[in-house]
C-alpha cells in the first residue's frame, strides 16, 4: 500500500502516513492550522509513546519561530493515582519533558488531574468543571490503547460522561509495564476525562502507529459503536481527524478495500 493516502468516513477524515516521522508532521500540521484559527483557546494533550512524534514536530516548529502556544489553556486527559509529580513516571511529568519544557504554553495555563490529590473523587469534580468552564475547549489530542481505551475509559458498560477515577484494567497495567521496572509498580488506578468531556471538544485529533493497534483502530473506526470499545463513540463526534501509519492503519484498509 503507498502512502500517504486521505480517506474520508463521515464525519472522519483518516491520513496514513508511511513512517513515525510523517505520522508527528501530519498531526503538527492538523495542530497549527487550528492553533492558528484558535491561539486563545483551550486544548487537550495526551502521554504514552503515541504523540511523541507529534511533540517532537511541534517542538522543532516553535525553535524555528512557526509556533506560539503562549496563548493556550492545556489541559491533559488523564494521570496515573496515587503519583507524585516528580515520579518519572507520571503523566504531569511526561508532558514537562516531552513538550511544556520546549515552547511557551505558560506554566498557570496547564492543568492535569491531580495524582496527589487527597481525594481522588473530588479532583474529578474540580477537573471537569475546569473544562466545562472553558469558553473554548478546541482539540483534544487522543492516543488508543489496544483495547480501545481513549483516556483510561477502559471497556466498560456505558460511556463515562464526566472526568472519573477508575481502576486500570490488567491489560492496559501490561500494556504499560514497559515504562516501570515492573508491572507491579503501575499505579492501579488514574484519573481520567470521561469519554463525554472529551466528546466536548470541537475537533479530535486521534494518532495510532504500530501494528498492534491495527484492529483496534479498524474497530472503533468501522465496528459497533460499544463502551466496551470506548473510541468507537468517536463516530458520533462531528469532527475527527485520524492520523495512522500504515502498520496501524493494516485492518482498517484490508476492510475498506474489500468493500469497495
Ligand atoms: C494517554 C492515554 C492513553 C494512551 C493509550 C495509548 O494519556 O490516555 O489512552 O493514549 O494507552 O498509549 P501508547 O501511545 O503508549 O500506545
Amino acid at each position: 500500500m503507498s502512502a500517504p493516502r486521505t480517506i474520508t468516513l463521515d464525519n472522519i477524515t483518516v491520513y496514513i502516513e508511511a513512517n513515525d516521522t510523517d505520522v508527528g508532521k501530519r498531526a503538527a500540521d492538523v495542530f497549527c492550522t487550528t492553533l492558528t484559527q484558535a491561539p486563545n483557546a483551550a486544548y487537550g494533550f495526551a502521554t504514552g509513546s503515541t504523540p511523541v512524534c507529534l511533540y517532537k514536530e511541534l517542538i522543532a516548529r516553535y525553535k524555528a519561530g512557526l509556533l506560539d502556544m503562549s496563548g493556550i489553556t492545556a489541559f491533559n486527559l488523564d494521570e496515573y493515582y496515587p503519583i507524585t509529580k516528580e515520579n518519572d513516571q507520571s503523566y504531569d511529568y511526561f508532558m514537562s519533558t516531552e513538550l511544556f519544557n520546549h515552547v511557551n504554553v505558560k506554566p498557570e495555563n496547564r492543568d492535569i488531574p491531580s495524582g496527589e490529590a487527597p481525594d481522588p473523587e473530588a479532583e474529578c469534580l474540580r477537573y471537569e468543571k475546569a473544562i466545562r468552564t472553558q469558553e473554548d475547549f478546541k482539540l483534544q489530542i487522543l492516543g488508543i490503547g489496544e483495547n480501545g481505551h481513549i483516556g483510561f475509559n477502559e471497556p466498560a458498560s456505558t460511556f463515562p460522561a464526566k472526568t472519573n477515577y477508575v481502576e486500570l484494567t490488567e491489560s492496559t497495567i501490561a500494556a504499560n509495564a514497559r515504562f516501570f521496572e515492573s508491572a507491579a509498580d503501575v499505579p492501579k488506578h488514574a484519573l481520567t476525562m470521561g469519554v463525554g468531556t472529551i466528546m466536548m471538544a470541537e475537533q479530535v485529533l486521534l494518532i495510532a502507529t504500530g501494528p498492534k493497534k491495527s484492529r483496534i483502530v479498524y474497530e472503533s473506526l468501522l465496528g459497533s459503536i460499544d463502551p466496551q470499545v470506548s473510541a468507537s463513540a468517536l463516530q458520533m463526534h462531528r469532527n475527527v481527524t485520524v492520523v495512522l501509519d500504515t502498520d496501524a492503519a493494516h485492518d482498517l484498509l484490508a476492510n475498506l478495500d474489500s468493500v469497495s
